[in-house]
């Protein structure tokens, strides 16, 4: 992470103003779409539960590089690094292919309508609601790119060894505040995490040669058996004990030392974070409401800059993408 670059890339984040986001913007040009995405999240949740969690994270590894617009979905080409091999989301974001499931059944009722940017934001909300989560009206309208950027990922999407205060400062940057944060957290309330993602916290953390003393030992024991040290970092944990349910066990799971990533068990170490981690382990509902809020809020998230509707999620529309 370089903190150098971070200002500088963000300057140009404006929160909601260029295009203009509405409920129902499709209602005219493809009124149908809203249901034809949650069908195919429904079929993807039937095959693999998991892929829910996979697509949801999506909206904030596409809305945190550059502006919720598809960026993230554009596969490498000769001429532009892309951001599916970035530092964060190498051998980790998964389930692409349902999101081109999501495309194509589109493309079939409304041809090129839909943004893939939307999707993102359909779909993420979809997983939340078919988990047990709220349901809530996204805006949309956005557009795609035309081009991605591995270096602008690599500079902004933080480690799961990111402490509180790193976090707190930098959802700051993105005008979300500490309750957002800790909210939008609540995402690791379903779905998975690799080894690798905390092997340092388990043997090494801050490079004491020792774990992070923050861990429940008999939940550090758990772990130490699914991660030994020559274990295929590729091998993977739940992230909270129900991780096909959004609920709030993720919080409970925290006020226990139960958390799987340092970047989770840190909400509840630092005090600027534990109050809400406190306020959302006991009160669902108020966890629900700050979800919806920050998802809002992080679904609003644009750069200005030239966009389309793409036709195939993976590449922008037959023009050459090094335009940057
Ligand atoms: C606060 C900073 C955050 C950090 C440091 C972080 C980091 C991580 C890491 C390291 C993983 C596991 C990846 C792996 O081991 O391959 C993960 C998984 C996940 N993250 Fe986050 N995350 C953060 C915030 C968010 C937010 C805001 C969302 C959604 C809005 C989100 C959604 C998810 C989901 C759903 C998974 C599970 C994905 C799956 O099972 O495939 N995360 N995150
Ligand atoms: C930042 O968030 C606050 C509170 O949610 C809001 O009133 C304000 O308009 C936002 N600023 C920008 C630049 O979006
Ligand atoms: C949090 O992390 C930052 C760098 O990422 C470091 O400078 C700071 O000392 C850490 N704070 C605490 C309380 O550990
Ligand atoms: C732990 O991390 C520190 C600092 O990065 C490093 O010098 C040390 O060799 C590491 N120890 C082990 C056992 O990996
Ligand atoms: C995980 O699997 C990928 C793809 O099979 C492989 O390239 C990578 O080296 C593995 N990563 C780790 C940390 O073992």
């Amino acid at each position: 992470m370089s903190p150098l670059l971070l200002p500088f890339l963000l300057l140009h984040i404006i929160t909601g103003a260029a295009l203009q986001l509405r409920p129902g913007y499709y209602s005219g040009t493809c009124p149908a779409a809203e249901i034809i995405v949650r069908d195919v999240m429904k079929k993807a949740f039937v095959r693999e539960p998991r892929s829910l969690a996979s697509v949801m994270r999506f909206q904030f590894h596409d809305c945190f590089v550059n502006g919720c617009d598809a960026s993230m979905l554009l596969d490498d080409t000769p001429t532009m690094l892309g951001e599916k091999l970035s530092l964060s989301n190498i051998n980790s974001l998964r389930s692409y292919e349902v999101v081109d499931e999501v495309k194509k059944a589109l493309e079939k009722v409304c041809p090129g309508v839909v943004s893939c940017a939307d999707i993102i934001i359909m779909a993420a909300r979809d997983a939340v609601a078919l988990s047990g989560g709220p349901d809530w009206e996204v805006k949309l309208g956005r557009l795609d790119s035309l081009t991605a950027s591995q270096e602008a990922s690599d500079n902004i999407m933080p480690s799961p060894r990111a402490n509180a205060t790193f976090l707190i400062d930098l959802f700051g940057k993105f005008n979300l505040s500490v309750k957002d944060l800790v909210a939008l957290s609540g995402s690791h309330s379903i779905g998975q995490g690799r080894c690798f993602s905390v092997m340092y916290r388990l043997y090494n953390q801050s490079g004491t040669g020792r774990p992070d003393p923050a861990f429940e030992p008999k939940f550090r024991e758990k772990l130490y058996k699914l991660c030994p040290l020559n274990v295929d970092q590729n091998v993977t944990g739940d992230l909270d004990a129900t991780p096909i349910i959004f609920d709030n066990q993720y919080f409970m799971d925290l006020d226990s030392g139960r958390g799987f990533l340092y970047s989770d068990q840190t909400l509840f170490t630092c005090p600027q974070t534990r109050g809400f981690v406190k306020q959302f382990s006991i009160d669902q509902g108020e966890f629900f409401k700050a979800y919806v809020e920050g998802m809002i809020k992080l679904g609003d998230l644009q750069i200005e800059q030239p966009g389309e509707i793409r036709e195939n999620c993976r590449v922008a529309n037959g023009r050459p993408v090094n335009t940057f």
